[in-house]
Order: C-alpha cells, then structure tokens, then sequence
C-alpha cells in the first residue's frame, strides 16, 4: 500500500461511518500565540473539543501536516520524524471509547483495510492516577475484541495520556496501537513503548474528556471527545514490512540523491546511515514549513523562523560529515516537491521562494560552519585537556552570535565530546546582549502569553485591514500570510509597489472609521460555494461542499474564517500601521497595532 492509497482509504473508511472530510490545517498556526506549528491534528480543533459547534458536525475525519522538534534528537532511528502527516477521525461530543476501538481494530485488521495480522497488534491503556481512574472500559473493549490479556499493558500518564504538555485545555487518556515489528525483544522487559524498535506505535485513540485549568486541575469537559491520530509514514512503513520510514516512496528518491551527493561518506555505516535520515527528515520538514499556504515563516533567530533556522543549519551541518556539497538543500528540497506536490500543491506554487530561502540560509551558513567548527575543536579539546566538562555560556553565546550556531547544535557537539553547556550563562549572555543592541525584550525560547483578548481583537483588525488594502489599493490586494503575537499582527498581501505614505494613511482611516462605526461581527455557517457566492473572501483550500465559517464585520467586510473575532469592532482601540515594508517579490508586509489595547 503507499501513503496516497492509505490516505484515500482512511478518509473513505471513517466517511462511511458517518465523519465528514474535512480540510487539513496549515502547519502554521494562526491565531495561537501558544504552540509555533501545527503538532497534531486536534490543534487546529480545540474550540470544537471545547464545546463550540463544528461547521461540519460532530464526526470528523482529516489527514493533517503536522511538525514536531521536541523529539529531534531521536531523528536517525527507524520512525522518529521531524514533519509527519497524521490521520485522524473525531468524535466532538458524540461517539466514545467503544465505536473508537471498535473502528480501530477494523480498519487495523480487516482484509479491505489495513489488513494487519491481528496477532502482531498490542495496544497501552491508562493505568490511573489521582483522581482519575484506570481505564478498565477500554481495556474490557479491547479484550472484546479478541485481544489478549498480555498484549493490553497500563502505563503511566507519561506514555497514556495525551494533552499538550504544560498547558491549559482538553485532554484525557489514551490508548496506543503498536504492531510487532518481530524482531529480538531487547529484554525480558521489553513492551510496547520501549524504544527499541521492536514495538512501533502507528495510532492513538485519545478520550478527552478532561480540561486541564490554570492551576492544574482536571475538571471534565462539557462535552466528552474522541482525537485520534496515525503516522501516516510509520504505517507504511510497517504494512510493507519496511525497516525504517526512510524505505517509503515519501522519503526513497531524496535519500538517493543524498547517497549520490556523498563524497566522503565515513566507514561506520551507522554514522552515515543516521546522517542520511537527518539532512532528509529536517530538509523535508524545512520544505514544508516553507511552503505552507499560510506563509511567514523565514529562518530567523525567533521563534517558528529559529526552529526552521535550526532544521536548515543541523542539515547543512550533517551534509559535511557525508562530505555533501554546496547547493544541496535546494536540490533536496526540489526532490520534496515533486514528491508530494499532487497531495499537497502549495508546495509547487511556493516552489521559488521554498529554493531561495533554503539556498540563501545554506550559504549563510556555510560562511561561518568550518570557521565556527574550527574554534569549536579548539575549544573544546583545551576544554578536556584541562578536565573540564562545562563550555561556558559565554563560549557558547559567541558560537551562536559569531558563527551561527544554534544553542542546540552546540550543545549537541558538546555532548559528542563529553562537555555540557552552560544554558543559563548562555541564555545570560544572551539577554545581556539584547539589552545593549535593544533589540526588544523577547528571546528565542519563547516566552509568548497567551492573552486571547487582545490576539482575538488584531485578528478582527485583520479582517478591517485586508478589506481596506483592497479599497486603497485593488482588488489584487489578497492576503498572503497573517501572523498574531499579543503585540501586534503582521499581514503579507500581494502588491507589486511599495505603498504610498498617503496609502498608508488612507487604509488607517478606512480601519479607524470601522471601529468608530462599532459594527458588530456575525458568524454563519454555509458550503464553501454559498461563501463564495454572497462575496465573501476565502483564500485557503476547502473542498467542494465543505460546510466553513464566515465572519462578517457589519457590511464592510465578509471573510471564510476560523476565528475566534471580537464581538463588536467598537472594542478594537486605535488602529495604528508601524511598519510597511516587502515581503518577497510582488509580496507587502504590514505591521500594526492596536493602541489602548
Ligand atoms: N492527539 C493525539 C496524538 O497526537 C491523537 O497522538
């Protein structure tokens, strides 16, 4: 089976029990200022596991990009990813634990589906903790369905329980789906979750039925929801009996040209091997994010344009070690492309800007790598000549300001020679170094509040925004990305022509008079076509016949939008432009705020 038939016959599966397909999300998120991607398909869904009503009802089904780094370190083993696509199906208040695992279980096992030996399938279920219980129900569905006491083990919250970590919002327990890959268990111990290879874990079903408050509570939701989701790759993977992700049709053609561009590959194959699958893991994650439709992000020192920055660098690094040439992220990224194109066409529409990012931040790089590796050598061996096991921060503030390293990649050298890195003294001298080039007040690592109000209110100011440009400007003003942090917003539209300072203005008094104007904000539901047909704008991808939503600001302005919006524009404040500025080619960039805010 290959990733576009299993694609196909998840979706067809959960329509025929009654879901409806809908649209996978952009990887970057739009209006969250909590999360900087997409990390699993219940994200772009959480005001629907909250309570609000979904335009397409209650059962849902999508396949959704989804980026995850915290596991970056583990990229190079057989299943760890950067960049996956994830199936999933819910249930929004409707079905539960039964219909879920009944579903699983056939679309695992049965001959017109997945067509797994159900003898290879063993499944973790929550074992209870504090106040909630151990989940015997599913574990009783599970045995009902011809699963056998030893193959359902209960394990902890850290394995079986799934939420985003740290943070408010919906979660529950899960129970996980691991298929015996046969090989030696590594020890008598040995079970599903252990990362040795032999268990690969392909779906999660999640029950949230809980929201985690501020205070870290568990109170249960109004309403209790079924989120599932399963590795796209891994399971492929596992169907055709493959040893590694790497050997599927989404990865084969770029890790050929990889073995091509190595010109001095190392003699320990597990080096080579584990160098192969990072430069291809982390360039076709960097295409991804380069491509979304949603645009905005570009290597940078923050944020979502750090871990892209990241991804690029710890490539080019890993290309040096095969003895891999100048230019090849770009060739790489060309190989992507055309891989997954007919699945995701965003991907070739962004193809231009995809290859001079990518080529630009390789060669930035590349200036400094063998000058940054250089003094890292230095270092570190003068380092362990004198038994130290420490590199300061402040070493490892230069590497980072003189030569581009990341943090993380020094620390990763680092740990090859045995010497931690001083994080705090780093993030120090970090800080001390934005205070003098006052550079503004937030660091890389984050610190982003969630303050919904006044995200909520710039995205309103958003859609008054978008509508004005096309007044001032013309109708060929279309968006071309938006971002929200709690300070300002940030919107991309096209435009050949830097604006005017009259424009400028003008397209602030067209906002201004719409918040005087107190317009309140309607949402209704209606089919992608009826949107479309009374005028609203819809920029991204909806299939025919999708049920969306579409905000209007009174008669000025009408959009397809998952919102949330402010009630009334009369909440908004002053609306004041900052900062007019290109984008990339036929690309503006406007920065604004909203003053009384
Ligand atoms: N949200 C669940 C996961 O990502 C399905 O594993």
């Amino acid at each position: 089976m290959t990733a576009d038939q299993l694609r196909e016959k998840y979706l067809k599966f959960f329509e025929s029990k009654g879901h409806r397909i809908i649209s996978g999300a952009s990887l970057i998120p739009e209006n969250d200022p909590t999360v900087l991607f997409t990390t699993a398909g219940m994200h772009p869904l959480v005001p629907y596991l909250l309570g609000e009503q979904h335009p397409a009802g209650k059962r849902l089904t999508d396949v959704q990009k989804c980026v995850r780094t915290g596991d970056i370190e583990a990229v190079g083993d057989t299943s760890h990813l950067t960049f996956f696509e994830m199936l999933g199906n819910w249930s929004l208040g409707d079905y539960f634990k039964k219909e879920a695992i009944t579903w699983s279980y056939e679309f695992l096992t049965s001959k017109g589906c997945l067509g797994f030996d159900p003898a290879r399938l063993s499944v973790t279920v929550f074992e209870g903790e504090g106040d909630v219980p151990k989940d015997e129900e599913s574990i009783a569905i599970w045995k009902s369905l011809g699963i056998p006491a030893e193959r359902i083990h209960a394990l902890p919250k850290e394995d079986n329980w799934w939420g985003p970590a740290g943070q408010t919002g919906p979660c529950g327990p899960d129970t996980e789906m691991f298929i015996d890959t046969g090989k030696a268990a590594c020890s008598p111990a040995c079970r599903p979750g252990c990362h040795c290879g032999k268990h690969i874990e392909i779906w999660n079903d999640v029950f949230m039925q809980y929201n985690k408050t501020a205070d870290g509570r568990y109170e249960p939701l109004q309403q209790a929801n079924v989120d599932t989701g399963m590795g796209v790759e891994r399971t492929i993977c596992m169907m055709r009996g493959l040893s590694s992700v790497f050997e599927t049709e989404l990865f084969a053609p770029i890790m050929v040209k990889i073995a091509e561009l190595s010109t001095t590959p190392p003699a320990d194959p597990a080096i080579v091997q584990r160098a192969q699958r990072i430069i291809a893991d982390h360039l076709r994650t960097a295409t991804f994010i380069l491509g979304d439709p949603k645009g905005g992000v570009k290597p940078g020192n923050l944020g979502a344009n750090y871990v892209l920055r990241r991804l690029i660098r710890r490539a080019v690094r890993y290309a040096k070690v095969l003895g891999i040439g100048p230019g090849f992220a770009r060739t790489l990224a060309e190989i992507v492309i055309a891989n997954y194109a007919h699945i995701y066409p965003e991907l070739q529409e962004k193809c231009a800007t995809i290859l001079e990012e990518l080529s630009i931040e390789e060669e930035r790089f590349e200036k400094t790598l063998t000058a940054g590796q250089r003094e890292f050598d230095k270092i570190s061996s003068a380092l362990k000549q004198h038994g130290q096991t420490q590199l300061s921060g402040r070493t490892a503030f230069k590497l980072y300001d003189t030569y581009g390293f990341p943090l993380e990649m020094t620390e990763e050298l680092a740990a090859e020679q045995g010497l931690a890195v001083d994080r705090a003294g780093f993030d120090e001298a970090f800080k001390k170094h934005q205070e003098l080039s006052k550079q503004g007040d937030k660091t890389f690592k984050g610190g982003l509040v969630d303050s919904g109000e006044i995200t909520t209110r710039l995205h309103t100011a958003t859609h008054l925004l978008h509508k004005a440009l096309q007044i001032v400007l013309g109708s060929h003003a279309l968006q071309k990305g938006s971002n929200i942090t709690p300070e300002r917003l940030r919107f991309d539209f096209s435009h050949p022509d830097k604006m005017t300072p009259e424009q400028i203005a003008k397209v602030e008094q067209i906002v201004n008079e719409q918040i005087a104007r107190k317009l309140p904000i309607m949402l209704e539901t209606m089919t992608i076509e009826a949107a479309r047909a009374k005028g609203a704008t819809a920029l991204f991808a909806a299939k025919y016949g999708e049920q969306v939503k579409v905000y209007s600001a009174g008669d000025f302005s009408m959009e397809v939008c998952g919102g949330p919006h402010a009630a009334n524009t009369g909440e908004l404040g002053k609306f004041k432009i900052q900062k007019e500025e290109s984008s990339s080619a036929g690309v503006r960039r406007i920065k604004a705020v909203l003053e009384g805010n």
